[in-house]
């Protein structure tokens, strides 16, 4: 594994190894235990969307792992101001350990690696999140003791949160259902992918049909960073794909919810059903922090 890039990369095992380090070193910020396993070396942070959990978790992992995050804003580099990322990827080469970036592109990040020689992790793309999956997986292994059989499901926009969370939970032997209604569909290659799981996979545009009987129930904001200018549209064509009581009735009693966050409460979900598992939600967001520091040893360590 040379490269973080998208989860569709990834086999079971680098997955299930990934989840087990991030476990230990979870552990080890528990127990108050040093583990400087990157000593000296340094992460770029090229950053041409906000963040506050990406930048956060990166930055003090590195930190925790006895190294250091170097933060490089796309508005404030030669980035922003047009220079060719086949330029950019050598020159940073040159000096850091490792690059993570968080663009629109998934183009970007894969030509990144390409023209680099060092590590690339992708921090979101518009394509996939699959940091954040990690840490998804890793939450609901915490609070289900497993991953194998379990039904995930995921209500709203087919976006970047949809396509890793097909990605990662079929691979790691999850049933996998996506409500989301026609015209914000998955990506094609993902659902190329996930044909063949056949009955492990469910694609439908009814919520309740994908929540029935589920264990973990996600979703995501229904306006992604660069889709401002469709809110409103993008709030007509979401109607009806809420997290709520009603949807949560569907789903098996002891459902956990997750959101990636930032999370819109009355609009992809309920404040109420948030509320109720906002321990497993920040739980999630807390294992950003782990799920990386993994995927920092594993690549440059
Ligand atoms: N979930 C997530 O990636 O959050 P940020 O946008 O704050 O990094
Ligand atoms: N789908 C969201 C995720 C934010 C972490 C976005 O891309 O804006």
């Amino acid at each position: 594994m040379k490269h973080f890039l998208k989860l569709l990369d990834c086999t079971k095992e680098e997955i299930i190894e990934l989840l087990d380090l991030a476990d230990r070193l979870k552990q080890y910020v528990k127990e108050g235990k040093e583990h400087h396993f990157l000593k000296g070396k340094t992460l770029g942070m090229i950053f041409e969307k906000s963040s506050t959990r990406t930048r956060v978790s990166f930055e003090t992992g590195m930190y925790q792992l006895g190294g250091h995050a170097l933060f490089i804003s796309s508005r404030d580099s030669q980035i922003g101001r047009g220079e060719p990322t086949q330029d950019t990827a050598r020159v940073l080469s040159r000096m850091l350990d490792g690059i993570m970036i968080r663009t629109f592109e998934q183009k970007e990040v894969e030509m990144l690696a390409e023209y680099g020689s060092i590590p690339v992790i992708n921090g979101l793309t518009d394509f996939c999140h699959p940091c954040q999956v990690m840490a998804d997986l890793q939450t609901i292994r915490e609070h289900k003791g497993r991953l194998e059989g379990l039904k995930l499901c995921y209500i709203g926009d087919g976006n970047n949160m949809a396509n890793s969370l097909i990605a990662g939970g079929l691979k790691v032997g999850m049933d996998v259902s996506i409500a989301t209604p026609e015209g914000y569909r998955p990506a094609p290659e993902v659902l190329e992918f996930a044909r063949g799981y056949g009955a492990k996979f469910l694609l439908t545009d009814t919520p309740m049909e994908a929540a029935k009987d589920a264990d973990v129930v996600v979703t995501d904001a229904w306006t992604s960073m660069g889709q401002e200018e469709e809110k409103k549209q993008r709030e007509a064509a979401f109607a009806g794909y809420q997290v709520n009581k009603e949807l949560m009735a569907a789903a098996k009693p002891d459902a956990m919810v997750l959101h990636c966050l930032p999370a819109y409460r009355e609009q992809e979900i309920t404040d109420e059903v948030f509320e109720q598992h906002a321990n497993e939600i920040f739980d999630e967001a807390e294992n950003r922090l782990h799920a990386q520091k993994a995927v920092l040893v594993k690549l440059l360590g």
